[in-house]
């Protein structure tokens, strides 16, 4: 392809603004960093990805329950789950320029990818630094703090007082909310093991690298999928999630070769083993979603801190046991960039003309059709007509400004996938054309068959 051609992020950042997808947040103060605003056709993109997600791994997966759990959670959930002592970034403060830095990512980066710092210490982290005088990106210097681990996790305190007992967290994962309901699902279910828990919801954590558009934000939204099993089955349903996570991606319409696997290096505290999948974002190879064996860790805290049983009863052989959990999480929003930078093309058309054009898997598009009248005063009732009744099937737009060459344009950069032009011929004869976004082929529709047309293809599979 032709390099001007390609994805890049301030392609998708300027596309994504002058479309309503995203808006950076909070803009007219200047902006805040790491958190974007979903505009328009944005929020309809995202709600068709949450929506695709829930069908696979709740809807459509046997023996899986949903669940929609408190942001906000007694704080011992986070002492059980490890995350007030371990979940923290090494971070060291440029002692010139007072910005702060996360030492893994400034090897990485100095080594240019060929040193892997999840395999270090925190004290082979400051060696390295100091050896090879790794200078601050910003100013060039070379005046560091020693490393110290700061906790990811937003706190604010409940209540009028500010005392230590009433520090409570914006949750870091929505994974602990299933955990520690998993007693309550299965009995109210009468859920046998296996079985699973999918939740969708935002979680929150106070990142200060560069996000990357939406790759990294401080606020944003997980789908994460637990399967509770017995303790010997966990590498066979490790495996399985494995390849859900990945078909998922390819029913979505991910091309295989932008996506790879990646085994971790240096295991989360809870993990017996785990991997990621990474998908080839515009700035590179980077993790879209991970895929963890947490074993029986955080079911056991739980048990340990509330002091309430975490065991399974299996109704046939009268064991007892707290059983392994196979977690499947991926970000919402990393899935929007992954979907927006898998989407993009420009493309050349016949007489010199050229267009952007959102490949989006018709499911994820935000409007599944724009009716358009060939001309306003003529046409403009029925084609509103139209517009009306197929609103009722699906989010449609309407579109009766400019040329149809420009409106089709409009619409191919936000990835609708039809287009349904009312005509002078769909007065006396009521069918329409319908243009599609890919292969701009067009053809002729009755109007009583539109809907059905159209639904069948914004199907997935
Ligand atoms: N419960 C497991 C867990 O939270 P994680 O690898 O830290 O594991 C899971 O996060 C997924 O959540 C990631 O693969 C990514 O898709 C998304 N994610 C994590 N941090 C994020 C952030 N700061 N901004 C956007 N998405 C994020």
């Amino acid at each position: 392809m032709d390099n001007n051609k390609a994805v890049t992020m301030e392609k998708l950042v300027n596309l994504c603004k002058g479309r309503g997808i995203i808006f950076p947040g909070s803009e007219i103060y200047g902006g805040m960093g790491n958190t974007w605003d979903y505009g328009p056709v944005g929020v309809e993109i995202k709600n068709n990805i949450k929506r695709a997600w829930w069908k696979k791994f709740v809807q459509e997966s046997d023996n899986s329950f949903g669940l929609d759990a408190a942001i906000l959670m007694n704080s011992r959930v986070w002492d059980a789950s490890g995350h007030t002592t371990s979940f923290s970034d090494p971070k060291m403060d440029c002692k010139e320029c007072k910005t702060r830095h996360r030492a893994d990512n400034l090897i990485e980066t100095y080594s240019k990818g060929t040193v892997n710092p999840d395999k270090m210490s925190t004290e082979e982290m400051q060696n390295y630094i100091a050896e090879h005088e790794v200078h601050c990106p910003i100013c060039g210097k070379f005046n560091w703090t020693p490393i110290r681990n700061f906790n990811l996790m937003f706190q604010t305190s409940r209540g009028v007082t500010d005392e230590s007992q009433n520090v409570i967290y914006l949750r870091p994962e929505t994974a602990q909310g299933e955990f520690v309901n998993f007693l309550n699902v299965q009995r109210s279910t009468r859920a046998k093991v296996p079985f699973g828990i999918g939740q969708i919801g935002k979680a929150f954590r106070n990142e200060i690298t560069p996000g990357n558009f939406i790759f990294r934000t401080i606020e944003f939204e997980q789908m994460e999928h637990q399967w509770f099993c017995k303790e010997g089955t966990d590498l066979q349903y490790y495996e399985y999630y494995k390849k859900a996570a990945w078909d998922f991606l390819l029913s979505l319409g991910f091309k295989a070769e932008h996506l790879r696997y990646k085994d971790h290096d240096k295991l989360a505290h809870y993990a017996k083993c785990a991997c990621d999948i990474q998908y080839l974002f515009p700035m590179g190879w980077s993790e879209l979603n991970g895929i963890h064996n947490r074993t029986n860790y955080d079911l056991s805290r739980h048990q340990e801190f509330s002091g309430k049983t975490m065991q399974y009863i299996d109704p046939v052989t009268n064991d007892r046991y707290v059983p392994y959990d196979i977690e499947y999480s991926i970000g919402c929003d990393r899935l929007m960039l992954a979907a927006l930078s898998e989407a993009y093309e420009e493309q050349d058309l016949d007489g010199g003309d050229t267009r952007v054009v959102m490949h989006f898997h018709p499911a994820l598009a935000a409007y599944k059709a724009a009716v358009f009248p060939l001309q306003k005063k003529e046409m403009g009732e029925k084609a509103k007509e139209i517009y009306k009744d197929l609103s009722r099937h699906f989010m449609c737009t309407y579109d009766d400004a400019g040329s149809i060459g420009k409106r089709y344009r409009r619409q191919d950069e936000i990835g609708t996938p039809f287009c349904v032009t009312v005509d002078f011929d769909s007065l006396t004869d009521n069918t329409v054309t319908v243009r599609d976004r890919d292969s701009m082929v067009q053809v002729r529709i009755a109007v009583s068959e539109l809907a059905a047309y159209i639904e069948d293809k914004i199907k997935i599979y």
